[in-house]
């Protein structure tokens, strides 16, 4: 990832390759940096800013040469909207960012400066998010067809601002660099195949994380699930030759705490054949990701200690692959899962909610006062509402500040209902529960199948499955894992309940 460095100047004398400004669509568009440049060429920019689309409206860039009139080779304007903030477009000014920075990588910048207007925390944080997101390559496989790609040096890229600010942005930048960490985490997780992604693979990575960033960590194996008697997940693995296992990852804050403990829960199915139900070849076919819940708990447990966050935070991922096999789990067969309740298998294709099951079991034992799951969990919630994410909860509080949290980051959610009188669908008929209840309403079925598992603690369930990957690149998502869930997980958690 870039590093971003910090560096108090001004716009004008920067000798670098490209300059990104931003420039507001409101009467005062033109201030700051952007107004001293525009001074210094003579009122050019301005003009042919004005002469082609570009407005200033959130989002939009525009590219022009200096001709040695400045010490920046180019400026690159950034488009900041009007001046008033609201979610909707700081996200859109995270993106214009996001394109800025991709404007000028593609134009050969090997040096990046970009200036601020009225540096503030919100906004420096922002832009610098949006640039590392968008920034983001995955080429850990490109070979020898793709070698310049892969070897591609990222530019330098510093932050210019006046002496006083200095201290400031160098936080903010710290702030933005710790979160898209996180992000880039989660996207290399889901981006990496599942022959070098499993169960076994994903504990160490997370063993790793946890020894470089404060968290304890503790896998339960086998033999622990068996002793737990979570017999959910370990059905659910018993068909793939590396046996599931449970990561639970601990952050305890140092000093003050505000807030009650809270749990985070993640599927984390490393391959989703679809089991003896088995799936259809082009349903399979990005099912590698299937483990982006799990990913984005072990993203945002990364970044809980460089954001300074003041709760206790538990992460569990509920890891296992979904493979065929003679030991397999069958449909008919009946698991139980920790908490006593039977489950008679109707599809072993709907086996997210199984491995979730014990997962929500454990983690309400573990003491937190509510609890969030994430989940590449149905195709319904992908028709119901494409890439943003379905929110289910118990609680209406719990409800509201993850609303406000994804609206913060722009990870779009919306709240579905859990409709209680669907609830007989998923009686079983020779155990408790079965594990499907039909196609209507596909994804409110399986939130109510979690929540005979939160165990009467205030839970949310974020059905994922249509946000965690983006066909193509926009904005700060590049096309392929996006991430989600792990920005939405920290605004969540550096905002403790009133
Ligand atoms: N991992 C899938 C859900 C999924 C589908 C994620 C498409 C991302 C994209 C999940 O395990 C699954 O197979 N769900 C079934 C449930 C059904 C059998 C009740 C589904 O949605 O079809
Ligand atoms: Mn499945
Ligand atoms: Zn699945």
């Amino acid at each position: 990832m870039i590093k971003v460095d910090v560096q108090a100047g001004n716009a004008l004398d920067t000798a670098v390759d490209v300059m990104l400004v931003s420039v507001s669509g409101g009467a005062d568009g033109w201030s700051g940096p952007a107004a001293e440049i525009d001074a210094a060429l003579g009122g050019q920019m301005k003009r042919l800013a004005g002469e082609s689309e570009f407005t200033g409206a959130a989002g939009q860039t525009f590219l022009l040469q200096t001709l040695g009139a400045i010490a920046p080779r180019r400026v690159c304007l950034v488009g900041a909207g009007e001046l008033e903030s609201g979610s909707e477009l700081d996200d859109k000014r995270r993106r214009g960012w996001a394109n800025g920075l991709r404007s000028a990588v593609q134009a050969g910048a090997q040096s990046i400066a970009v200036a601020f207007d009225t540096p503030a925390p919100g906004e420096i944080e922002m832009a610098v998010e949006g640039m590392l997101l968008g920034n983001y390559r995955f080429v850990e496989h490109f070979g020898a067809l793709r070698q310049r790609d892969r070897d591609r040096v990222d530019p330098d890229v510093t932050v210019i601002v006046d002496a006083e600010h200095v201290a400031m942005v160098t936080e903010s930048v710290r702030r933005a660099t710790a979160i898209a960490d996180g992000v880039y985490l989660a996207r290399d997780l889901v981006s990496e195949p599942a022959s070098a992604l499993n169960p076994g693979t994903m504990a160490a990575r997370a063993t790793e994380v946890a020894a470089s960033h404060g968290l304890e960590c503790t896998v339960l194996g086998v033999t622990e699930l068996e002793r737990l008697g979570a017999g959910a997940l370990l059905g659910v693995g018993k068909g793939s030759d590396v046996p599931p296992c449970l990561i639970h990852l601990v952050y305890r804050p140092d000093g003050e705490i505000s807030g009650p403990p809270v749990g985070l829960v993640g599927k984390c199915i490393t391959f989703d054949t679809g089991g003896y139900s088995i799936k259809t070849g082009e349903g399979m076919l990005t099912m590698k990701g299937d483990m982006a819940g799990g990913a984005a708990v072990l993203g945002a447990m990364r970044a809980l200690k460089e954001l300074d966050v003041r709760r206790e935070v538990h992460g569990i991922i509920c890891a296992a692959e979904n493979m065929i096999s003679g030991g397999a789990f069958r449909p008919g067969d009946v698991l139980t899962a920790m908490n006593g309740i039977t489950i008679e298998i109707t599809s072993t294709d709907a086996e997210g909610r199984l491995v979730l099951a014990d997962g929500l079991v454990y983690t309400a034992r573990q003491g937190v006062a509510e609890m969030v799951d994430l989940a590449t969990l149905t195709g319904a919630a992908v028709v119901a509402l494409g890439d943003t994410t379905a929110l289910f909860a118990s609680d209406d509080g719990l409800a509201a500040r993850l609303l406000d949290a994804a609206a913060r980051t722009g990870e779009r959610a919306w709240r579905m209902p859990l409709i209680a009188d669907h609830k007989d669908r998923l009686k079983g008929e020779i155990a408790d529960l079965k594990n499907t209840g039909g196609r209507p309403a596909g994804a409110v079925i399986a939130a109510l199948f979690l929540e005979h598992f939160s165990e009467g603690i205030p839970w949310a369930h974020l059905d994922i499955a249509g946000s965690a990957r983006s066909e193509k690149t926009s904005g700060y998502t590049p096309q392929g894992a996006t991430g989600t869930g792990v920005r939405t997980l920290l605004s969540y958690l550096s905002t403790p309940p009133a």
